[in-house]
């Protein structure tokens, strides 16, 4: 059943807040553990649907993962090429980065599974992993070869790649790394544009044997595989994607001042502040410190009047998932913001630009597109518009923003996605003062 929800008009948000774990840390953080030998202990975990399909899925493998009731996770993994054919399919719900992130780990390891995902994963492209796999020696069979569900077989006998990625994806990195930790040699790939680097920087953590050069200003990162990891001590910091939410609520609401603690500051992921503060935002960060080889800190946000600004196609990867929430601030800007080198949004858990634009017009909001741009004319948004949401967590929390603000309340059709990632957001922004209402507005 879907479950609407809308968004009224607030003034004043106000006070302090942590927002839930890091979503790729929290997988990542499942997924080494399930790996190394020994205990690895994770707090600040992310319990969200797409995590928790993780985590199953690693003990499907044959991890043990275990919820204390103190909130942390404690996960003893299976050593290196020690994961063992999983007894039922294996279902990564919403989840592109639980479904490609596992299948590189999977790839070169002896055994079979079977993916698969929700509707709005089932249509996602997953050639794009498949390719690199099959190369170290993984089959991927299928009705429907480029997408799951998809049987995979990994490989006895792993080869190391030199893999050049072709679309700037961390998930894709992702996966051949990974991979690459139980293939004999150096497995290598080649970035022509900086995505996160999460992976990188953890398999650091537990030990892996990993190098990162930066070549011709691409960045190569070389992992020598058949080598333990070692279990490690995580605590996952803040989520600046999910805390992207409150942060452009703040700014477009009258005499709002909130403070969000402990959230990732890693460049590789904020390029929405970056565009933000061009446009005018009044962001300031406290306590900066180091976590786990991460920079974190604690954001505020006052309101303020925001101008319209070209946000350059180089910067996308590191903003990738915000812009759904940017959409939102730039219709509240003065003036024009035009957003390029969209391409990757057609593919993420819904059409996220045909998202956009269907949003914004149903809101009153003008807008203009091309296949991988938008431009957005910002200023009074009048509202009052039913927002489809396509299976898209990021779709629904963005319009509900966007209703804070507008003249009229906005509604979204379908709220239910919004537990794949931050399942705790209509109280999150509540306490805030939000003021959101299940039920049909109009
Ligand atoms: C992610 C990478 C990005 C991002 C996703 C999480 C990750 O996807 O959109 O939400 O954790 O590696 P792509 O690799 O498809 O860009």
């Amino acid at each position: 059943m879907p479950e609407p929800l809308a968004a009224c008009p607030s003034p004043r948000l106000s006070g302090r807040a942590e927002v839930p774990g890091d979503k790729s840390i929290s997988h990542r953080a499942l997924m080494l553990g399930a790996l190394a030998i020994g205990e690895t202990t994770i707090s600040g975990l992310l319990e969200a649907e797409d995590v928790i399909n993780t985590a199953r899925a690693m003990a499907a493998l044959g991890a043990l993962v275990e919820r204390w009731r103190d909130g942390s996770w404690h996960v003893h993994g299976v050593g290196t090429g020690g994961f063992r054919s999983p007894d039922n399919p294996i279902d990564f719900g919403n989840s592109g980065t639980g479904a490609r992130l596992a299948a590189g780990l999977i790839a070169t390891s002896p055994l079979r599974a079977r993916l698969t995902g929700d509707a709005s994963l089932r249509k996602r492209p997953m050639g794009r992993i498949i390719a690199p796999l099959e190369r170290m020696g993984a089959r991927f069979d299928g009705a429907d070869g480029g997408r799951l569900p998809l049987t995979l077989t990994g490989a006895r006998d792993p080869v190391p790649i030199v893999y050049e990625l072709p679309v700037a994806s961390a998930q894709v990195k992702s996966a051949v790394l990974l991979a690459g930790l139980n293939a004999p040699g150096t497995t290598t790939v080649i970035e022509p544009v900086t995505t996160r680097d999460h992976t990188e920087r953890m398999l650091k953590g537990f030990g892996a044997s990993i190098d990162v050069a930066e070549i011709d200003g691409r960045r190569h990162i070389a992992v020598t595989g058949e080598r333990e990891l070692r279990a490690t001590a995580l605590a996952v910091p803040g989520d600046p994607s999910s805390a992207a939410f409150a942060m452009v609520a703040a700014l477009i609401t009258r005499d709002s001042e909130i403070v969000l603690d402990g959230i990732l500051l890693n460049p590789t992921r904020t390029g929405l502040f970056e565009t933000l503060r061009e446009m005018g935002a009044d962001l300031s960060i406290d306590n900066r410190r180091e976590s786990g080889g991460e920079l974190l800190g604690d954001i505020r946000v006052r309101s303020a009047k925001l101008r319209g600004v070209q946000v350059p196609a180089v910067r996308a990867p590191s903003m990738i998932d915000e812009f759904p929430i940017l959409a939102v601030a730039a219709s509240f800007a003065e003036g024009t913001t035009r957003m390029a080198g969209l391409h990757e949004l057609r593919v993420k858990e819904s059409d996220r630009l045909a998202a956009i634009i269907g949003g914004l017009e149903v809101n009153g909001v003008v807008c203009r597109s091309g296949d991988d741009w938008i431009e957005i004319d910002g200023g009074r948004v009048p509202g009052g518009g039913l927002v489809s949401t396509f299976m898209d967590h990021r779709i629904a929390m963005s319009f509900l923003i966007m209703g804070l603000a507008a003249d009229e309340p906005v509604e979204v059709d379908d709220a239910a996605m919004i537990a794949t990632s931050f399942p705790d957001f209509p109280q999150f922004m509540q306490r805030l003062g939000a003021e959101l209402t299940t039920g049909r507005q109009q």
